[in-house]
């Protein structure tokens, strides 16, 4: 069934015993890496994301120069919007993705096609690509982005330190906003099983913007249609696992009904604190803050060491950064890193 049931990562996760940690890097297929950078002079991001061979191609890149135990296909959260209907822009150098339509009323929400899974084919074949060009050596992690955060996006139009007009849009026009989010979760399920067909080991769901809203409304809006989500996937997919990772939350009350199989930690957050706050059977995924990168290896040596004897020996635990690594990040830094988890033994 799954092709990579011994691998040290499903191990870990399912809370097997394990040699040593095994260990990846969010966004790891990216601009610190010159031979990432060289193809990506070639096309534009989207032109990347939609060829296939050239995703499958920077999604190896990490395995090969820098030694990560898992590959986490090559694609952005954003082309969900984008195959439901909106216009994505993604400039050089020009502050990130943004869609120069964003919506503003319950009517823009009700265009947004559904049914979409089809259009995401370039997904899919890249996944299937990475597979092949693998041959087993390291399990593929797919991925989407959770409800609330496409909708960030989608309502805002761009990336935002604050999300005040999506956080405006969500307070003044409740309905509209679940319609949105119970939409998004809709497409999300069918999509992330999609993946899991295409070959997919694992998969990961991002609440990048979880933090930006009041507890109480994070709950209503966030975790309530990301839970629609994670039940979804798992109840087809049962034995994959499915990570996730709510970046800026402040309390794991109730996340053990989620349906999430596991969390990613971020930076903020004390790992210890996640690690007796989550019951034990929940696996954890991070958290190591992605500026200590930017510090001498032996500085990147001990704060990694000190992040894994943070985690009881026993539990499932896999290493990782605490959000993406940097694009400034030198290569023997994010090296040191990965040796450092390989040689520290449980
Ligand atoms: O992790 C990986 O290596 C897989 C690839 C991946 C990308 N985006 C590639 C990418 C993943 C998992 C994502 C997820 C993503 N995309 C998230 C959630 C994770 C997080 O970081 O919080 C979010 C919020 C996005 C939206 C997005 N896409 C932003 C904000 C940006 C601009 C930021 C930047 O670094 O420029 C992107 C573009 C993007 N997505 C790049 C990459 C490698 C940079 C584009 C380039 O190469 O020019």
């Amino acid at each position: 069934m799954n092709d990579q049931q011994n691998s040290l990562l499903l191990r870990s996760l399912r809370g097997e015993p394990v040699e040593r940690r095994p260990v990846w890097m969010m966004r790891q297929a990216g601009r610190y890496l010159p031979e990432y950078r060289a193809i990506r002079a070639t096309t534009d991001f989207l032109g990347l994301c939609k060829t296939p061979d050239l995703a499958a191609e920077v999604t190896v890149q990490p395995v090969d120069l820098v030694g990560v135990d898992a590959a986490i296909i090559f694609s952005d959260i954003l082309v969900i919007p984008e195959a439901m209907g909106m216009e994505l822009i993604v400039e050089e150098g020009k502050g990130g993705p943004r869609f120069p339509n964003p919506l503003r009323a319950e009517w823009d929400v009700d265009q947004l096609a559904s049914g979409i899974t089809d259009r995401l084919r370039f997904v899919f074949d890249a996944i299937a690509e990475t597979k092949r060009r693998l041959d087993g050596r390291v399990p593929v992690i797919g991925f989407a982005g959770a409800p609330l955060t496409l909708a960030a996006y989608m309502i805002e139009g761009q990336g935002s330190k604050n999300f005040d007009t999506f956080k405006a849009f969500l307070f003044a026009q409740p309905a509209a906003a679940h319609r949105l989010l119970e939409k998004l979760a809709a497409e999300l399920i069918d999509y992330l099983v999609e993946q899991t067909r295409a070959g997919a080991n694992m998969l990961q769901l991002f609440d990048t913007w979880a933090g930006v809203l009041p507890e109480e409304e994070y709950r209503a809006f966030g975790l309530a249609h990301a839970s629609a989500v994670l039940d979804g996937v798992r109840r087809a997919v049962p034995d994959v696992p499915i990570l996730y990772f709510p970046k800026g939350v402040r309390s794991y009350d109730g996340f053990a009904e989620s349906g999430a199989s596991g969390f990613g930690i971020d930076w903020q957050t004390d790992l210890r604190r996640a690690a007796q706050e989550l019951p034990d059977t929940f696996p954890l995924q991070g958290n190591l803050d992605p500026t200590v990168l930017l510090t001498p290896p032996e500085q990147i040596r001990r704060r990694t060491q000190q992040m894994l004897a943070k985690v009881p020996s026993g539990r499932g635990y896999v290493a990782n950064l605490g959000h993406g690594i940097l694009p400034n990040t030198p290569v023997e830094n994010a090296q040191a890193f990965i040796q450092t988890v390989k040689e520290t033994a449980i």
